[in-house]
């Protein structure tokens, strides 16, 4: 319990954390108020998309406005806005949306057998004394039936000649915008916000301030929180990437037991955040991709006994130590030999390089044309990490569900 630690508050550190002041987002803080205001005084404020890359404070931004705008709307009695959040990564349908704002008002709405007309009906009924709710919707691509809902909840507001709903939508999806139906697209794009991605200066400050809280004092080497966003921006400018990054270099200078985060734990968390993030992705892939990268990561352990492709000689001439490659042929009887381990059929070679290409969207594996000469023309494939600890997360995944 008495252990020394160089962590204040780590809770500060989390990508929950919601900081009372946002640096660099006073602009787009501002926009959305002045959207929002309106329902504050019982008019219906436009709706609106707040659209930037993830980690740019989409999510934390709008936490901030909610807490301030409910703060600003307790002890007033009879509050005429309502302003609900909800997180479609989980609640990824109309229904469960609709269950579960209403269920805040009127509990019964919880018990399941309800259609969807109780909770339309319920929803009329909760603001046509005139009060005006804001629905935010983040991570709205995740919904199912988005051109559905945002139809409903239009016509609720046909149908009401007092109080109205709203939406704010948030996405980090680029094509987003072009999934939708012009008619869900008009409604829901009345105000579009963008969220830019953070440049170093601006990483460096909110690390900064947020290490300030976080930390003890004197424990982070400035040059350490420069380097931490330098390694972000060049990457992505996601702040939710240079905050893992201080606080996994934090978690490697106190296991450590030294005082003082410096530039090397920032390079150590580097590698480690990689490596976790690889896993993140790794986990939630879809079945038949993990048996895809899982088949091309046990190759790459093992090796083949004849067709494995080492460039390692021609790699000297170029200087490079060049990594080893597959053949998609080999790879995919892998494929269907891992499949009939774990019981699954094995999908056709035209699905396969299906899995193929969408892996390396991902950055797991890198593939290129065999050029002329090597067993005619074929695909040559390389795994993007190490090849034996990709394997061992899917051994967890894939394997313990079998055994
Ligand atoms: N301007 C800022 N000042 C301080 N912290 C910030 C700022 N912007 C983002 N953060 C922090 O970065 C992390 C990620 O932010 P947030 O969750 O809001 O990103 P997002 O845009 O919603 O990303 P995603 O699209 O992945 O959901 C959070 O921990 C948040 O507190
Ligand atoms: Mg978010």
């Amino acid at each position: 319990m008495s252990k020394r630690t160089i962590f204040r508050n780590p809770s500060v550190l989390s990508p929950h954390y919601v900081p009372k002041d946002l640096p660099f987002r006073d602009h787009q803080i501002n926009q959305i108020v002045s959207v929002l205001s309106p329902a504050l005084r019982s008019q219906k404020p436009r709706n609106i998309i707040l659209y930037g890359k993830t980690g740019t404070g989409k999510t934390c931004c709008m936490k901030r406005i909610m807490e301030d705008f409910e703060n600003s709307t307790k002890g007033s009695g009879d509050t005429k806005a309502l302003i609900q959040y909800v997180n479609c990564r989980i609640y990824n349908s109309r229904y469960r949306i609709l269950q579960k704002i209403l269920k805040n008002y009127c509990p019964e709405a919880d018990k399941s057998g309800f259609g969807l007309p109780f909770f339309y009906e319920k929803l009329l009924e909760l603001v046509s004394d005139g009060k005006q709710m804001i629905i935010v919707l983040d991570e709205i691509d995740m919904i199912k039936d988005l051109d559905e809902l945002v139809y409903t909840l239009t016509r609720s507001n046909d149908e009401l000649s007092y109080g109205g709903v709203s939406i704010v939508g948030i996405s980090n999806k680029l094509s987003f915008k072009d999934t939708l139906d012009p008619r869900s697209k008009s409604s829901l794009y009345e105000t579009e916000m963008v969220f830019p991605p953070y440049t170093a200066e601006q990483i460096q400050r909110i690390l900064s301030e947020r290490s300030k809280e976080g930390f003890a004092p004197e424990s982070v080497d400035s040059s350490a929180i420069n380097l931490a966003a330098a390694i972000t921006s060049q990457e992505t400018g996601d702040a939710r990437y240079a905050l893992k990054l201080i606080n996994k270099a934090g978690e490697i200078a106190d296991f450590e037991k030294r005082n003082k985060i410096t530039d090397r734990d920032v390079e150590s968390a580097r590698k480690r955040v990689e490596i976790d993030l690889t896993k993140e992705t790794i986990v939630t892939l879809p079945e038949m991709h993990q048996l895809t990268l899982y088949s091309i990561a046990s190759l790459a352990v093992k090796g083949s006994k004849y067709s494995r492709l080492s460039l390692e000689n021609n790699s000297e001439q170029n200087g490079y130590s060049a990594p080893c490659y597959l053949f998609s042929g080999e790879a995919y009887e892998e494929y269907e030999r891992v499949c009939n381990k774990v019981g699954k059929r094995a999908r056709s070679l035209r699905w396969y390089k299906e899995y193929l290409s969408e892996l390396e969207v991902l950055g797991l594996i890198a593939t290129k044309p065999s050029g002329k000469g090597i067993r005619g023309q074929t695909t040559l494939i390389q795994i993007g990490q190490n090849a034996k600890d990709i394997q061992t997360v899917l051994d967890s995944v894939l394997f313990l569900k079998v055994n």
